[in-house]
């Protein structure tokens, strides 16, 4: 038998030569196959506000087609998302009406962008909600029933105006919303913390509140949206009249 055989060698007990060449050549290939192994995530790709010399701009990023909007950012709703008139911030606006307070404020008293009727249907969930959340963010401050004595302004913080004057009483729904949702003076924006349908609930709060402490006035609280759709106790309520907070129910707890 010669040296070359491709049979197994009884006499030397050994693989031929060449059929142990081939298994090297194949374990030199599984190794290499294993070593350039190639996964999804090393792809040649860009990363986000890479300069790139493909397009003509050197941008990678390409620009987002004029208009787009990001999903559940449409936000088409002006007077529910902003509180503002679809007019707002025309040329026809009509110049802002201001006053100043004892304490320096200037209180501004005609909102001419502000809408005046609620852009959600005035439920007493609404209100309910509302109070709930009042109580969680504003009656700090506040106070009970609005007239900016809070624990905290009680303890030194800037006293708020009241809501309980002709001003706030007048001011129209829209202006709350504003307040709650961008600031106003030294009162921060709640726009993180308070989401925009609760914006609105503690603006129907606010409203029940005024009527508790002017039960004869004429504040309304009608509403622009009749969907009940989206509010299944949509026809209990629209000029609300729920359990009015009482006014010598200062700081005390419920
Ligand atoms: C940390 C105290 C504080 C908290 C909490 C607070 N406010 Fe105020 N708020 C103020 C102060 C102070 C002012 C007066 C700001 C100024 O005129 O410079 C004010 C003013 C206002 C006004 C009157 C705006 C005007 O036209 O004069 C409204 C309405 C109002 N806040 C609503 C709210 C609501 C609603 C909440 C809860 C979401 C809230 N505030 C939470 C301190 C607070």
């Amino acid at each position: 038998m010669s040296r070359n055989s491709e049979k197994w060698s009884v006499v030397t007990g050994r693989w031929s030569v060449r059929k142990s060449t081939y298994c090297l050549l194949l374990a030199a290939y599984c190794l290499l196959a294993l070593g350039c192994r190639y996964d999804m995530q090393d792809q040649p790709r860009y990363t986000a506000q890479k300069k790139s010399d493909f397009f003509k701009d050197g941008k990678a990023m390409r620009d987002l087609p004029e208009g787009t909007v990001s999903r559940g950012n449409l936000r088409e709703d002006k007077a529910f998302y902003t509180g503002k008139k679809e007019t707002a911030g025309g040329a026809s606006a009509a110049p802002v009406q201001t006053m100043t307070d004892a304490s320096g404020n200037t209180l501004v008293a005609s909102f001419p962008d502000a809408i005046e009727e609620f852009p959600v249907p005035v439920t007493e969930e609404l209100i309910n909600r509302g109070e709930e959340r009042y109580k969680v963010f504003c009656i700090v401050c506040h106070g009970p029933v609005g007239n900016g004595d809070g624990m905290i302004v009680r303890r030194g913080f800037p006293k708020p105006p009241t809501y309980n004057d002709d001003r706030l009483r007048n001011a129209p729904v829209g202006h709350f919303y504003d307040v709650i949702t961008n600031g106003w003076g030294k009162m921060n924006s709640y726009a993180s913390q308070v989401p925009v349908a609760d914006r609105w609930a503690i603006v129907a709060y606010i409203r029940t509140l005024q009527i508790s402490q002017n039960p004869n006035g004429n504040i309304k609280m009608t509403s622009s949206n009749s969907d009940n759709t989206t509010n299944t106790t949509a026809n209990t309520a629209v000029t609300a009249t729920p359990t009015l907070p009482n006014a010598n129910r200062q700081g005390g707890a419920r």
